[in-house]
C-alpha cells in the first residue's frame, strides 16, 4: 500500500486491485440496494432480510473465510473496506455483517473442529443463514468473566440453564456461539463455549431491545431451560471459553472500528455538501472559519482513524502466519474510530442546524448509530484498560 494524493473527502490510500474491487462492489451495492431502504428500516426496526441475503450472495457475510468453507477467501483489509462502505450507508447493516463475519465466522474458523466448520461455518459464511455470539448477561457486561449461565455435563450432552442479553442478530440467527460457566469456582478458567442450534428445545428468545440506534439490527435476550447441547457442539475444550471469547473480540473490535469509520465518512460527506450549498449572512456557510475548522477537525481525525484501522487489519492478516495477537492494534483502532464517529456525527448535526435534528435527513441517524460503537464489543473504558495494560506490560 502506498500513500497517494488525498482526495478532498474519502480514502487517501492506493489499494491493490482485489481490495479496490471488493470496496467497489460493497459501495455500489450499498448505494443501490441499501440507501433507498435504510431510513424505513431505521424507522420501523424491521430486520432487512432481503438485503442481508443479497449481501450473502455477494460474499460479504464471510469475507475472510476460505472458499472451501463457504467464504470469499480474502484478507482482513478486504473485510474492513467492505464493512466501511456498507456502514457508510447504513450502520445497522454494518452491525449484522460485522457480527456474522468477525464474531461468528472468525471464532468457528479459528477454534472449530472440521465437523463443526462443515456443519455451522459453511452455511453462515456463505450467507445462507445467520450466526451470532453471546457473551453478555443482564448482570455481566464489561466484567465478562462473572457470567452465571451454567452448563453441566451429563454423558454425551451438556445441560444449559441461564439468560444471556444484548445478543446481536439473536432474533434471526440459526446458530449462536454462547459462553457459559462449566465450573464457577475456577472463574474465567471455568468458562466454556458452545455452538447453539436455535431450533432445538430448551432455547427461546426473550425481550427484544428497543434501541437508540442501529435499529434495523435485531437484538434480544436468549433463554436456556434444560437445553441439551451435544458435546460435539462444544467449541474448544472445557475452560477455554474465556480465551476464545477474548480472541474473537479482538477480531470483532476491528469490525466495529470499520463500522465507525463508515459513519464518520457519511457524516463528513453530508457536512461538506451542506456547507457548500447552504447560505447564511450573504455567503455559503463553508466560507465561515467556524465551519471550516469543524470540517478540518473531522477530516484529520477520519484519516487518523483510517490508518489505525488498516494497521489493525494488516496485523490481523499477519497473525494468520505468525499466530501473534493483535489485541493492542484492535483496541486502539476501535477506541479512536468510535470516538471519531461520535465526534463527526455530532459536528454533522451541528453544521446542519435544525435540519440535522430532523428525520428529513439521515444525519440524525448517523449520530444515533455512532453511540453504540463506543459501547458494544467493549466500551471505550474497556479499550483504554486493554491498551494501558498492554503498554504497561501488565498482561
Ligand atoms: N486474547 C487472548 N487471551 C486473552 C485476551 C485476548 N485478547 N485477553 C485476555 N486474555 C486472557 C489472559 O491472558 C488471561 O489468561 P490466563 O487465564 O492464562 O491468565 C485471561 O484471558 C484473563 O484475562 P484478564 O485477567 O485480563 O481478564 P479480566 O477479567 O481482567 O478481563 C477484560 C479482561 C479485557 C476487561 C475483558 O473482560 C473484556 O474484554 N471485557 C469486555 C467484554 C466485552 O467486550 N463485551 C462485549 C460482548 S459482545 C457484544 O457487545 C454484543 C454483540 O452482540 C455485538
Amino acid at each position: 500500500m502506498t500513500v497517494a494524493q488525498a482526495a478532498s473527502v474519502g480514502p487517501s490510500l492506493t489499494l491493490l486491485s482485489e481490495h479496490e474491487m471488493i470496496r467497489q462492489t460493497a459501495r455500489e451495492f450499498a448505494q443501490k440496494e441499501i440507501a433507498p431502504i435504510a431510513g424505513h428500516h431505521d424507522e420501523t426496526g424491521e430486520f432487512p432480510s432481503a438485503t442481508i441475503q443479497k449481501m450473502g450472495a455477494l460474499g460479504l457475510m464471510g469475507i475472510e473465510v476460505p472458499e472451501e468453507y463457504g467464504g470469499a477467501g480474502l484478507d482482513t483489509l478486504a473485510y474492513v473496506l467492505a464493512l466501511e462502505e456498507i456502514s457508510k450507508v447504513d450502520a445497522a447493516h454494518g452491525t449484522i455483517m460485522s457480527v456474522n463475519n468477525s464474531l461468528f465466522c472468525h471464532g468457528l474458523l479459528k477454534f472449530g473442529t472440521e465437523e463443526q466448520k462443515r456443519k455451522f461455518l459453511v452455511p453462515v459464511a456463505s450467507g445462507r443463514t445467520i450466526g451470532a455470539y453471546s457473551l453478555t448477561e443482564p448482570m455481566s457486561g464489561s466484567d465478562a468473566a462473572t457470567m452465571k449461565t451454567r452448563a453441566v455435563r451429563e454423558g454425551d450432552h451438556y445441560v444449559i440453564q441461564g439468560r444471556k442479553s444484548w445478543v446481536t442478530s439473536a432474533p434471526v440467527a440459526e446458530f449462536i456461539v454462547v459462553f457459559t460457566t462449566t465450573d464457577p469456582a475456577k472463574g474465567h478458567r471455568g468458562i466454556t463455549a458452545f455452538i447453539i442450534e436455535t431450533n432445538q428445545p430448551g432455547f427461546s428468545r426473550g425481550k427484544t431491545e428497543p434501541k437508540l440506534g442501529i435499529r434495523a439490527s435485531a437484538t434480544s435476550e436468549i433463554l436456556f431451560e434444560n437445553y441439551r447441547c451435544p458435546v460435539s457442539n462444544r467449541l474448544g475444550e472445557e475452560g477455554e471459553g474465556f480465551k476464545i471469547a477474548m480472541t474473537v473480540l479482538d477480531a470483532g473490535r476491528i469490525g466495529i472500528a470499520a463500522q465507525a469509520l463508515g459513519i464518520t465518512e457519511a457524516s463528513l460527506e453530508a457536512s461538506v455538501s451542506f456547507a457548500r450549498e447552504r447560505e447564511a449572512f450573504g455567503q455559503r456557510i463553508g466560507e465561515f472559519q467556524g465551519i471550516q475548522w469543524k470540517i478540518a477537525d473531522m477530516k484529520a481525525r477520519i484519516e487518523a482513524a483510517r490508518l489505525l484501522l488498516y494497521q489493525a487489519a494488516l496485523a490481523k492478516t499477519a497473525s494468520r502466519k505468525t499466530g501473534q495477537r493483535f489485541t493492542l492494534e484492535a483496541s486502539v483502532a476501535k477506541l479512536f474510530a468510535s470516538e471519531t464517529a461520535m465526534f463527526c456525527s455530532h459536528e454533522a448535526v451541528q453544521i446542519h442546524g435544525g435540519l440535522g435534528y430532523s428525520k428529513e435527513l439521515p444525519v440524525e441517524r448517523y449520530f444515533r448509530d455512532a453511540k453504540i460503537t463506543e459501547i458494544y464489543e467493549g466500551t471505550s473504558e474497556i479499550q483504554r484498560m486493554v491498551i494501558a495494560r498492554s503498554v504497561l506490560g501488565l498482561r
